[in-house]
Protein backbone atom coordinates (compact mmCIF):
# COMPACT_ATOMS: atom_id res chain seq x y z
CA UNK A 1 0.00 0.00 0.00
CA UNK A 2 1.54 3.43 -0.45
CA UNK A 3 1.74 5.14 2.61
CA UNK A 4 -1.68 6.91 3.14
CA UNK A 5 0.05 10.01 4.61
CA UNK A 6 -2.32 12.27 2.93
CA UNK A 7 -5.94 12.27 2.92
CA UNK A 8 -6.46 12.02 -0.97
CA UNK A 9 -4.15 9.10 -1.01
CA UNK A 10 -5.88 7.26 2.18
CA UNK A 11 -9.48 7.85 0.46
CA UNK A 12 -8.39 6.50 -2.88
CA UNK A 13 -6.91 3.61 -0.83
CA UNK A 14 -9.94 2.61 0.85
CA UNK A 15 -11.70 2.81 -2.57
CA UNK A 16 -9.54 0.77 -4.59
CA UNK A 17 -9.43 -1.75 -1.19
CA UNK A 18 -13.25 -2.22 -1.65
CA UNK A 19 -13.74 -2.17 -5.19
CA UNK A 20 -11.01 -4.48 -6.12
CA UNK A 21 -12.07 -7.12 -2.76
CA UNK A 22 -15.39 -7.62 -3.96
CA UNK A 23 -14.40 -9.67 -7.02
CA UNK A 24 -11.86 -11.57 -4.62
CA UNK A 25 -13.37 -14.36 -2.28
CA UNK A 26 -10.08 -14.35 0.02
CA UNK A 27 -9.49 -10.23 0.13
CA UNK A 28 -9.90 -8.76 3.76
CA UNK A 29 -12.53 -6.48 2.23
CA UNK A 30 -14.67 -8.92 1.31
CA UNK A 31 -15.96 -9.59 4.71
CA UNK A 32 -17.15 -6.78 6.80
CA UNK A 33 -19.17 -6.44 10.59
CA UNK A 34 -22.52 -5.07 9.59
CA UNK A 35 -23.65 -3.23 13.15
CA UNK A 36 -27.75 -2.20 12.94
CA UNK A 37 -29.46 -0.64 15.64
CA UNK A 38 -32.09 -2.85 17.40
CA UNK A 39 -32.36 -5.29 20.17
CA UNK A 40 -29.72 -2.70 21.89
CA UNK A 41 -27.35 -2.71 19.29
CA UNK A 42 -26.85 -6.05 16.23
CA UNK A 43 -23.51 -6.88 15.11
CA UNK A 44 -22.89 -10.04 12.26
CA UNK A 45 -20.80 -10.84 9.78
CA UNK A 46 -21.81 -10.37 6.12
CA UNK A 47 -19.97 -10.12 2.51
CA UNK A 48 -19.71 -6.70 0.51
CA UNK A 49 -21.20 -7.46 -2.36
CA UNK A 50 -20.69 -4.50 -4.62
CA UNK A 51 -18.39 -1.06 -3.73
CA UNK A 52 -19.05 2.26 -6.03
CA UNK A 53 -18.20 5.56 -4.34
CA UNK A 54 -20.74 6.10 -2.65
CA UNK A 55 -22.77 3.12 -2.51
CA UNK A 56 -22.14 -0.77 -0.96
CA UNK A 57 -24.34 -3.51 -1.72
CA UNK A 58 -25.01 -6.81 0.70
CA UNK A 59 -27.58 -9.68 0.50
CA UNK A 60 -29.62 -11.15 2.82
CA UNK A 61 -32.81 -13.37 3.18
CA UNK A 62 -35.57 -11.02 3.78
CA UNK A 63 -36.68 -13.00 6.78
CA UNK A 64 -33.41 -11.93 8.71
CA UNK A 65 -33.84 -9.54 11.92
CA UNK A 66 -31.38 -7.48 10.41
CA UNK A 67 -33.83 -6.33 7.48
CA UNK A 68 -36.58 -5.25 10.09
CA UNK A 69 -34.12 -3.67 12.05
CA UNK A 70 -33.01 -1.85 8.62
CA UNK A 71 -36.27 -0.61 7.94
CA UNK A 72 -37.24 0.58 11.33
CA UNK A 73 -33.78 2.51 11.52
CA UNK A 74 -31.79 2.64 8.72
CA UNK A 75 -28.69 4.38 9.45
CA UNK A 76 -26.02 0.99 10.10
CA UNK A 77 -22.16 0.92 10.21
CA UNK A 78 -19.86 -1.66 7.96
CA UNK A 79 -16.90 -2.26 9.69
CA UNK A 80 -13.32 -3.60 7.67
CA UNK A 81 -10.43 -4.89 8.88
CA UNK A 82 -7.48 -4.95 6.93
CA UNK A 83 -4.62 -6.88 8.16
CA UNK A 84 -1.62 -6.33 5.80
CA UNK A 85 -2.56 -2.73 5.27
CA UNK A 86 -2.91 -2.35 9.47
CA UNK A 87 -5.89 -0.67 8.25
CA UNK A 88 -9.53 -0.48 9.81
CA UNK A 89 -12.11 1.22 7.90
CA UNK A 90 -15.82 2.51 9.17
CA UNK A 91 -18.39 2.78 6.67
CA UNK A 92 -21.46 4.50 7.96
CA UNK A 93 -24.45 4.27 5.61
CA UNK A 94 -28.43 4.63 4.71
CA UNK A 95 -29.91 1.30 3.95
CA UNK A 96 -32.72 0.58 1.72
CA UNK A 97 -34.22 -3.02 1.32
CA UNK A 98 -34.42 -3.91 -2.18
CA UNK A 99 -36.55 -7.62 -3.11
CA UNK A 100 -38.20 -8.64 -5.94
CA UNK A 101 -38.30 -7.25 -9.18
CA UNK A 102 -35.90 -5.19 -8.73
CA UNK A 103 -32.99 -6.98 -7.41
CA UNK A 104 -33.86 -10.13 -10.15
CA UNK A 105 -30.64 -9.02 -11.99
CA UNK A 106 -28.94 -10.03 -8.96
CA UNK A 107 -30.65 -13.31 -8.03
CA UNK A 108 -29.94 -14.60 -12.01
CA UNK A 109 -26.00 -14.26 -11.11
CA UNK A 110 -26.01 -16.48 -8.06
CA UNK A 111 -25.35 -19.92 -8.18
CA UNK A 112 -27.87 -22.29 -7.16
CA UNK A 113 -25.38 -23.53 -4.33
CA UNK A 114 -25.41 -20.59 -2.45
CA UNK A 115 -28.96 -19.48 -3.32
CA UNK A 116 -29.82 -21.67 -0.51
CA UNK A 117 -28.75 -18.98 1.85
CA UNK A 118 -31.80 -16.84 0.81
CA UNK A 119 -35.27 -19.28 1.81
CA UNK A 120 -35.25 -21.80 4.24
CA UNK A 121 -37.71 -23.73 6.41
CA UNK A 122 -38.26 -22.06 9.39
CA UNK A 123 -37.28 -18.81 8.60
CA UNK A 124 -33.76 -17.18 10.85
CA UNK A 125 -33.50 -16.86 13.78
CA UNK A 126 -37.08 -19.38 14.58
CA UNK A 127 -35.92 -21.18 17.91
CA UNK A 128 -35.15 -25.73 16.89
CA UNK A 129 -35.45 -29.14 18.72
CA UNK A 130 -32.04 -29.78 16.55
CA UNK A 131 -30.43 -28.10 13.74
CA UNK A 132 -31.61 -30.93 11.14
CA UNK A 133 -34.91 -29.49 11.93
CA UNK A 134 -34.37 -27.01 9.12
CA UNK A 135 -34.79 -26.98 5.30
CA UNK A 136 -32.97 -24.86 2.62
CA UNK A 137 -35.49 -24.04 0.37
CA UNK A 138 -34.26 -21.41 -1.33
CA UNK A 139 -36.44 -18.43 -2.84
CA UNK A 140 -36.24 -16.10 -4.82
CA UNK A 141 -38.69 -13.87 -3.15
CA UNK A 142 -36.84 -14.23 0.24
CA UNK A 143 -33.94 -12.43 -1.31
CA UNK A 144 -32.98 -8.90 -0.47
CA UNK A 145 -30.66 -6.25 -1.33
CA UNK A 146 -29.16 -3.81 1.23
CA UNK A 147 -28.52 -0.74 -0.82
CA UNK A 148 -26.44 1.56 1.12
CA UNK A 149 -25.76 5.11 0.81
CA UNK A 150 -22.37 6.39 2.27
CA UNK A 151 -22.21 8.62 4.95
CA UNK A 152 -19.06 8.96 5.86
CA UNK A 153 -15.95 6.76 5.79
CA UNK A 154 -13.14 6.77 8.51
CA UNK A 155 -9.91 5.19 8.41
CA UNK A 156 -7.73 4.27 11.17
CA UNK A 157 -4.22 3.83 9.75
CA UNK A 158 -1.96 1.98 12.59
CA UNK A 159 1.77 2.59 10.95
CA UNK A 160 4.39 4.62 12.45
CA UNK A 161 1.78 7.07 14.01
CA UNK A 162 -1.55 6.47 14.25
CA UNK A 163 -3.62 8.57 11.43
CA UNK A 164 -7.11 8.35 11.94
CA UNK A 165 -9.46 10.39 9.16
CA UNK A 166 -12.70 11.11 8.29
CA UNK A 167 -14.29 11.56 4.96
CA UNK A 168 -17.86 12.94 4.77
CA UNK A 169 -20.79 13.10 1.99
CA UNK A 170 -21.80 16.35 3.48
CA UNK A 171 -18.33 17.90 2.80
CA UNK A 172 -18.14 16.56 -0.59
CA UNK A 173 -15.85 13.74 1.01
CA UNK A 174 -12.60 16.05 0.72
CA UNK A 175 -11.80 14.23 4.19
CA UNK A 176 -10.17 15.46 7.22
CA UNK A 177 -7.87 14.46 10.06
CA UNK A 178 -8.88 13.86 14.07
CA UNK A 179 -7.07 12.47 16.62
CA UNK A 180 -7.07 8.81 16.88
C1 LIG B 1 -18.05 -14.98 7.04
C2 LIG B 1 -19.54 -14.78 7.12
C3 LIG B 1 -20.18 -14.12 6.10
C4 LIG B 1 -21.56 -13.93 6.15
N1 LIG B 1 -22.17 -13.25 5.13
C5 LIG B 1 -23.50 -12.98 5.21
C6 LIG B 1 -24.14 -12.16 4.21
O1 LIG B 1 -23.52 -11.69 3.26
N2 LIG B 1 -25.46 -11.93 4.36
C7 LIG B 1 -26.17 -12.42 5.40
O2 LIG B 1 -27.37 -12.14 5.47
N3 LIG B 1 -25.62 -13.18 6.36
C8 LIG B 1 -24.29 -13.46 6.29
N4 LIG B 1 -23.69 -14.21 7.28
C9 LIG B 1 -24.51 -14.71 8.39
C10 LIG B 1 -24.73 -13.56 9.38
O3 LIG B 1 -23.53 -13.28 10.06
C11 LIG B 1 -25.86 -13.83 10.39
O4 LIG B 1 -25.57 -14.96 11.15
C12 LIG B 1 -27.20 -14.02 9.68
O5 LIG B 1 -27.32 -13.19 8.56
C13 LIG B 1 -28.34 -13.70 10.64
O6 LIG B 1 -28.18 -12.37 11.10
P1 LIG B 1 -29.37 -11.48 11.66
O7 LIG B 1 -30.30 -12.40 12.37
O8 LIG B 1 -28.70 -10.52 12.58
O9 LIG B 1 -30.03 -10.80 10.50
C14 LIG B 1 -22.31 -14.43 7.25
C15 LIG B 1 -21.64 -15.09 8.28
C16 LIG B 1 -20.29 -15.27 8.21
C17 LIG B 1 -19.63 -16.01 9.34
Amino acid sequence: MSDPTTLPRTLSFVCKALGDDVDDRRAPCRQAVLATVGDGGAARMVILRAFTPWTVEVHSDLAAAKVAQLRAEPRATLLFWLPEAQMQIRLRARFTVLAGAEVADRWTAIPDGPRRAYGGTPPPGTPLLTPDDHTYTPNRDRFAVLSGIIDSIETLHLGDIHRRAIFRRDDGFTGGWIAP
